[in-house]
């Protein structure tokens, strides 16, 4: 993971916590919140009272934040998969796995407003990949909280669908 976001973590975290579901890591908010500020786009919980010009403010005090261009390439440019600097639609990925469709989408100019993806091993690969830990179990998070977002992916569980029971 980068220092950067490191540096984020330790600013934001306890305002993060507050709006941390159940199931989810606060790392989860802070990175949708810096993502989000980069591209301009809507914060989790805003319905809940998160403020961006507030961040955006504890952000600059903090030295972390001089303006959107410059935040963008800083928590972006190190990553193996550079997502777009501007949204031609906004998106959410749901049922992650490792972000593969992730890609599809930011290939032809989508950018991720909020993800979730409930396993540990999975979700670390997304970090590397992506740059952001997604939320966890999607069971527990307010629709409300979600930011509006033009598409929808989701990559849904297949088990219902198996033919084959695995006993162990
Ligand atoms: C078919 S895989 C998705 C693959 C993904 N689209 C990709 O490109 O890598 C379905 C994923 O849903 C996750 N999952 C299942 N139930 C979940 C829940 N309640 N909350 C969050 N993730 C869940 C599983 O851990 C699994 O990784």
């Amino acid at each position: 993971m980068s220092n950067i976001l490191e540096e984020l973590e330790t600013v934001l975290s306890s305002d993060a916590q507050v709006y941390t579901p159940e199931g989810s890591e606060s790392k989860a908010v802070v990175h949708q919140w810096v993502h989000a500020i980069a591209h301009d786009l809507p914060l989790f919980a805003e319905v809940k009272g998160v403020n961006k010009s507030a961040i955006i403010k504890t952000l600059k005090d903090n030295q972390l934040f001089k303006d959107k261009t410059s935040f963008h390439h800083k928590l972006t440019a190190h990553l193996p998969i550079v997502p777009p600097n501007k949204a031609r639609f906004t998106f959410i990925d749901l049922f992650a796995g490792i972000g593969g469709m992730r890609i599809g989408a930011q290939n032809n100019g989508g950018v991720c407003v909020f993800s979730s993806e409930f396993e540990k091993n999975a979700q670390q690969t997304y970090l590397d990949n992506h740059g952001e830990l997604p939320f966890g179990d999607i069971t527990e998070i307010a629709v409300t909280d979600i930011p509006s977002h033009d598409v929808l992916f989701a990559g849904f569980p297949c088990q219902p669908f198996s033919q084959v029971m695995v006993s162990m």
